[in-house]
């Protein structure tokens, strides 16, 4: 009998192959140091301590912060005590200058009327509906892929697997929550993001510092104009799409602009429905494509687990095209994803800020505390993760995911404000992965290590170059 896909388990053969990580530091560093780590990269600023113990209290400048790792201290936080949290300053004033005070970034009711108002979108068989646009345009990519591709191992030209993700998850994006409208400059916005997100780490470092939010830093000029485009460009699709009318569309911009407030049954105005937008569009693409660009990496050093998803794929479809039934059934292909979310989480770290004094199974915590839940130091935790840095599809299996504590992973995070997107991104990746990996091979340039690098998301920070030959 052969084992199915799901219940393989890697034999280690070989010397195990080095994988990108953070290498953190062994004792808390100083407070000059601890700011320069912020603004390289935050997550390398985390000491070691913070991957073995349940919690950890950093001090800064006399200001305290709580690392919880432990996952009854973290359901604590997301579900059961929900309500004594809200987002942090710092992630407020890290956002909400692009995002304004739309779904992510807005707490208590506010936020409340706006999740709601989107929800229809997310329902499962609305989900379902979007797959085929999911598949046709990881197709597309194929297709350009192959055009490009060498025939045999090396001889292709070298791509950014990086960027080639997010302009496919791009085009998902907007074709599925803005109905394909608007003539989005994909490369403009895709180079504002980017832009716009890279400040970000400054703006950590001077929330720690207490600095005023005018507070001059370098690269806040270009995050300026990038944010500026990317508000003027929403804004326009907003204003059109409210011109155009409601009839006849049945995407993301009808739900916003239909939605009413329940207390104050005010609808949302133009910028209200482009904050939210512009929050769909760079929460729903930029996540997914590092999901899939952090797979693709692992493949690359895992060959044995990329056959194992070429012949689930050819298995499901008996040799024909992928529709959106074969996507739910290719359980191997799914576990690869959560594997490469565990060891590269697309949202590494989430932070709150206690409304009140709270008491966390014996951890007290006063109001106004920040709350960090460091979701990369989570999935590689000692006490939570049998060899934490291997790679292991087979974690994730049935019976293996059932065994384990469900707060032990959480790139969707969890709660009231889990991912809206989760069962979205989910189907994506799966569809995409399926779509490109059975057709071509991607192999890593050779002794290419990427540096991880947190910008709100974790990002390769050279990108992933890869050469791609048909399969
Ligand atoms: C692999 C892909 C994705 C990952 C890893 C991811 C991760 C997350 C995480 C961790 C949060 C919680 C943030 C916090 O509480 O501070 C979040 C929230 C959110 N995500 Fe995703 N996400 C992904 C894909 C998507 C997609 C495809 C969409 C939309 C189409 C989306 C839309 C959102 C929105 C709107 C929120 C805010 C929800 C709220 O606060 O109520 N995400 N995501």
């Amino acid at each position: 009998m052969t084992a199915h896909p799901s219940h393989f388990r890697q034999a280690p053969e070989g010397p195990r192959p080095v994988l990108a990580r953070i290498t953190p530091p062994a004792r808390p560093l100083g407070p000059w140091r601890f700011l320069r780590t912020v603004v390289r990269n935050p997550l390398e600023a985390w000491p070691e301590t913070i991957y073995r113990e349940p919690h950890y209290t950093s001090e800064f400048l006399g200001t305290s912060s709580l690392f919880v790792m432990a996952p009854n201290l973290i359901r604590r936080v997301m579900v059961d005590e929900a309500d004594a949290f809200e987002k942090s300053e710092v992630l407020r004033r890290a956002l909400s200058p692009a995002l304004g005070d739309a779904i992510l970034t807005a707490d208590g009711a506010r936020w409340r009327w706006q999740r709601r108002a989107a929800a229809p979108i997310f329902r499962a068989e609305r989900i379902r509906s979007f797959v085929p646009a999911m598949i046709a345009a990881a197709e597309r990519t194929r297709d350009a892929l192959a055009a490009g591709a060498g025939t045999d191992a090396g001889n292709g030209a070298e791509i950014d697997i990086a960027q080639t993700m997010m302009r496919t998850t791009f085009e998902i994006i907007v074709e599925t929550m803005l109905s394909g409208s608007g003539r989005i400059d994909a490369a403009r916005v895709e180079q504002g993001i980017t832009d716009y997100l890279e400040s970000t780490s400054w703006v950590f470092a001077l929330t720690l510092l207490r600095a005023p939010a005018w507070m001059p830093f370098p690269g806040r000029a270009r995050a300026e104009r990038a944010k500026s485009y990317l508000r003027d460009e929403l804004l326009r699709l907003a204003a059109e799409g409210r011109r155009d009318g409601t009839e006849g569309r049945n995407d993301l911009m009808s739900l916003l602009l239909a939605a009413r407030d329940p207390e104050t049954g005010q609808a949302m105005d133009d910028r209200d429905v482009a904050d939210n937008l512009l929050t769909f569009v760079t929460a729903g693409h930029e996540t997914t494509a590092l999901a899939l660009t952090w797979a693709f990496y692992l493949l690359s050093h895992h060959p044995e687990s990329e056959a194992l998803i070429a012949a689930e794929v050819e298995a499901a479809t008996g040799g024909g095209p992928l529709t959106a039934d074969h996507v739910d059934a290719l359980p191997y292909t799914r576990q690869v994803i959560l594997e490469a979310m565990r060891l590269y989480p697309p949202v590494p770290v989430v932070v709150r800020a206690a409304l009140r004094d709270v008491d966390l199974d014996g951890v007290p915590v006063k109001a106004g505390t920040p709350i960090t839940i460091p979701i990369y130091a989570v999935h590689r935790h000692a006490t939570l993760w049998d060899e934490p840095e291997r790679f292991d599809p087979a974690r994730f299996a049935p019976e293996a995911a059932k065994a384990r504590d469900r707060y032990a992973y959480l790139p969707f995070a969890a709660g009231p404000r889990i991912c809206i997107g989760m069962g979205f991104a989910l189907s994506e990746a799966v569809a995409i992965l399926a779509v490109l990996v059975r057709s071509l091979r991607f192999s890593l340039r050779p002794g290419y290590l990427p540096v991880l690098k947190q910008r709100i998301t974790l990002r390769p920070s050279e990108g992933m170059p890869m050469r791609v030959t048909v399969r």
